[in-house]
């Protein structure tokens, strides 16, 4: 019922030559049709990709943006902007929360924003390694996925797009295991949707793992019911790799 997700989240690498290069070698190197696949590289690359990416099955996504329409805040992008080449915005990524101070206020009024235009959140939740010490996991993660969507209605909700990311997983090489993440999604993502959505809603949105994914561990989350597949930030940067978890994946 959920069609397997794989997005590539490029973070701040890539200028948009090398972003089309890479954008290039996976459309050609895609065998695929069963995987809905979305690359996510940064602001200066969205329209040399977009290019690239023309007549494929392939989704852009940006990585971040603001939630007001336009106006006076210099360096930020809006949604009107965003949505002339994408179809989908990372939100709420820890990166953006812990270097850029991002609460989860700024992140509701981004999804909201972002689903009035059109564009589908892939927001991002995870507990730091503090949290999962103090056994905080699913306390955090729930309270993230609520505040997040807070306000919206179940259909709106239902077109929302979470990625599980635990912040000690991130470019570590340390991944969860399948079933840890598979018990954080299902409990308290899903179960979060639930209470506050309906059961119907917690069983259409596509949750995703994100965390030290590789073609090598990719299967031990795909194969568990409550994950759709990942938001992958290292192994997304070479084609070989990005094209190796697809492939898993199908
Ligand atoms: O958004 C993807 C991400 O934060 C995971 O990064 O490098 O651990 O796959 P990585």
């Amino acid at each position: 019922m959920r069609q397997p997700l794989i997005a590539g989240n490029w973070k701040m690498h890539k200028t948009a030559a090398e972003g089309q290069a890479l954008a290039q070698a996976i459309r050609q190197g895609l065998q695929t049709d069963q995987v809905e696949v979305v690359l996510c590289p940064p602001f200066t690359a969205l329209s040399a990709v977009h290019a690239v990416l023309h007549g494929s099955s392939i989704r852009l996504g940006a990585q971040n943006m603001h939630w007001e329409d336009a106006g006076a805040f210099t360096g930020e992008i809006s949604p009107v902007m965003l949505k002339e080449w994408c179809r989908y915005v990372i939100l709420g990524h820890s990166e953006r929360r812990q270097h850029f101070h991002e609460d989860d206020e700024m992140i509701r009024r981004k999804v909201a924003a972002a689903l009035r235009h059109g564009l589908t959140p892939i927001l991002c939740v995870g507990e730091t390694l503090a949290q999962r010490e103090a056994g905080e996991t699913g306390a955090v993660v729930a309270a993230q996925t609520r505040r997040a969507l807070e306000g919206l209605t179940p259909e709106q909700a239902m077109g929302v797009v979470i990625a599980y990311e635990p912040v000690w997983a991130i470019g570590t090489g340390r991944a969860a295991t399948g079933a840890d993440a598979e018990e954080v999604i299902r409990r308290w993502i899903r179960g979060t949707l639930a209470e506050h959505f309906g059961v119907e809603v917690a069983q259409r949105v596509r949750v995703l793992y994100g965390g030290s994914v590789t073609p090598e561990n990719i299967a031990e989350f795909v194969c568990r019911p409550s994950i759709d597949g990942a938001l992958v930030g290292g192994a997304s940067l070479r084609a070989e790799s990005f094209l190796g978890i697809i492939h898993e994946t199908a």
